[in-house]
C-alpha cells in the first residue's frame, strides 16, 4: 500500500504571469502543497512557457517545493541549469529517454533533485514499471501536453491503477501524479486509483477561490 499523502500541485501555467508571485502567495495560503512549473520548448510540445530565469526568481520566493515538469527534447542539457534555478523535483519524459532513464534519475538525483519519470496518454505504463525503482515519483499524463485547459483523458485511470499496484507490489515508496484536466470529480477516481499528486491549472486558477477549489480536490 502507498502510504504517501495526498498532495495538491497548483500548475502556473494557468496563473496570471503578469502577478505570478502574488498567484504563487495566493495558492500557497490557498493550501497548495506543492507548485507544478510546466516548462515547454516548441519542440517535443508544440508550445513555450517558462524557463529557467523564471524557476529562479520563483525560488526566491515560493514556500513551497517546485515541482518542475520538463516537456523539452534535450533534458541532458538542462537538468543542471534547472537544479542549480531551485528546482525540488524534476520531470523527465519516458518517451524522450526511454532505457537511458535510469542514469538520468542518478544525475538528476547528484544534483540534490527529487528524479521523476512521466509517461504521456499514447503510451503504455507498462514499459515505463522497469523504470519505477529509480524515481520517487512517476507522473502519468491526463492530457497530450502543451497546453492548459484540455479535457481529461479517463485511460489513465486504469494506467494509475496498474502502477499503484505495482508500487504496492514492489514494496516501493513512489509518489503517483497525475496531470491534465484534473478537476473535483475526476480527482474522487484519481485518489481512489491511487494517486498521490494531482496537478491542477485551470480548476485552481480559474475559479474565484482558490482555497474552495483546493479543497475540493482533496475530497472536502
Ligand atoms: C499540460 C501541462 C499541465 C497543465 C495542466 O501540458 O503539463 O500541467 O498546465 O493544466 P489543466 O489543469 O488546466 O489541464
Ligand atoms: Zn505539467
Amino acid at each position: 500500500m502507498n502510504l504517501n499523502s495526498l498532495k495538491i500541485a497548483p500548475s502556473l501555467l494557468s496563473a496570471d504571469f503578469g502577478r505570478l508571485a502574488e498567484e504563487v502567495r495566493a495558492v500557497e495560503d490557498a493550501g497548495a502543497d506543492w507548485l507544478h512549473v510546466d516548462v515547454m520548448d516548441g519542440h517535443f510540445v508544440p508550445n513555450l512557457s517558462i524557463g529557467v530565469p523564471v524557476v529562479a526568481s520563483l525560488a526566491q520566493y515560493a514556500r513551497r517545493p517546485l515541482d518542475v515538469h520538463l516537456m523539452i527534447d534535450n533534458p541532458e542539457k538542462y537538468v543542471e541549469p534547472f537544479a542549480e534555478a531551485g528546482a525540488d523535483s524534476l520531470t523527465v519524459h519516458y518517451e524522450v529517454l526511454g532505457q537511458r532513464l535510469p542514469e538520468m534519475a542518478a544525475r538528476i538525483r547528484e544534483l540534490g533533485v527529487r528524479p521523476a519519470a512521466c509517461v504521456n496518454p499514447p503510451t503504455d505504463v507498462e514499459g515505463l514499471l522497469p523504470y519505477v525503482r529509480h524515481f520517487d515519483m512517476v507522473l502519468l499524463m491526463s492530457v497530450n501536453p502543451g497546453f492548459g485547459g484540455q479535457s481529461f483523458m479517463p485511460n489513465v485511470l486504469p494506467k494509475c491503477r496498474k502502477l499503484a499496484e505495482f508500487i504496492a507490489a514492489e514494496g516501493l515508496s513512489c509518489d503517483i501524479e497525475v496531470d491534465g484536466g484534473v478537476n473535483a470529480e475526476n480527482a474522487a477516481e484519481l485518489r481512489a486509483a491511487g494517486a498521490t499528486v494531482l496537478v491542477a491549472g485551470t480548476t485552481v486558477f480559474g475559479a474565484d477561490d482558490y482555497a474552495a477549489a483546493i479543497a475540493s480536490l482533496r475530497g472536502e
